[in-house]
Order: structure tokens, then C-alpha cells, then sequence
């Protein structure tokens, strides 16, 4: 299920994305991907409810040249189903920092070290309220 895609945006180094959803009230998960195109993601954020496998799992992986590369799993789950959340995401070159919720940060690291980036796009059961980059 694709969602809002933005190809076109500048993220820097030194800048904080911002991200307010929704999920819908009976989302089994969705996912925010940040990338520099579309077999490129560097931060790939699948938030579980209920799917894969997982339960009130995030699950964060870079996706390069076809393949999944080694995935991250969080273990705190600070959302609901219905329920507007705000994450802030920063990054240097060697890590993406994304606060969440009830103080948690998830730490991923920039596995390409890229400086900036371009494309954001949503897959899944979510409400996108606000994209701002500050
Ligand atoms: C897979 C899932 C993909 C992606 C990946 C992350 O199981 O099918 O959509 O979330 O995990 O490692």
C-alpha cells in the first residue's frame, strides 16, 4: 500500500525532519522510508503492530541494490493504533537519530554515509499530518 511520496526534498546533515501520523485505528503496521531513490533506502522504519511476525515491534533496515541488509530491532513500542505520534529524525554521517515517544531514540547507523536526502515516502495504514524540515 503506497502511501505520500516526496522525491524531491533536501535533508541535511545538521537539519531535523519532523514527522507527525496517524495509524489508522486497525493498522496491522506501516512504514516511513528515507532514502536517495527507489532501490536506495537508507532508513527503512516498519512499525508493527501486528505483522511480519512481529508484535509492537519497530523494525529499521537499509535496502541496497535489491537486498535487505541487517536489521535493527526495537524493543520499547510507545504507540497505538488511532493515536497521532511525532517523531524527529536527525543524522550524521555515521548514524540516523530518531526520537520517539516516551524519550525513546532509536540509533541506526548512515550505512552509506550520505550527506543529504531526497526522498521520504509512507507504505501502509497511516495518516500523514505534517513533513516539516527544520
Ligand atoms: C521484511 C519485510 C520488509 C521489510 C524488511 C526489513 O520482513 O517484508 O517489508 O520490513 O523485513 O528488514
Amino acid at each position: 500500500l503506497q502511501g505520500v511520496v516526496v522525491k524531491n526534498m533536501s535533508f541535511k546533515l545538521g537539519q531535523t525532519l519532523t514527522i507527525t501520523v496517524i495509524p489508522n485505528s486497525e493498522a496491522t503496521h506501516f512504514v516511513i522510508n528515507l532514502g536517495n531513490s527507489d532501490d536506495y533506502l537508507a532508513l527503512h522504519m516498519s512499525f508493527r503492530f501486528d505483522a511480519h511476525g512481529d508484535t509492537r515491534t519497530v523494525v529499521c533496515n537499509s535496502y541496497h541494490g535489491g537486498m535487505w541488509f541487517e536489521e535493527h530491532k526495537e524493543a520499547q513500542f510507545p504507540f497505538n493504533q488511532g493515536e497521532k505520534f511525532k517523531t524527529n529524525i536527525t543524522f550524521t554521517k555515521e548514524q540516523f537519530l530518531v526520537a520517539l515517544p516516551d524519550g525513546l531514540v532509536i540509533h541506526f547507523p548512515n550505512r552509506q554515509r550520505d550527506e543529504k536526502y531526497k526522498c521520504i515516502d509512507f507504505e501502509g495504514e497511516v495518516r500523514i499530518q505534517s513533513i516539516e524540515i527544520i
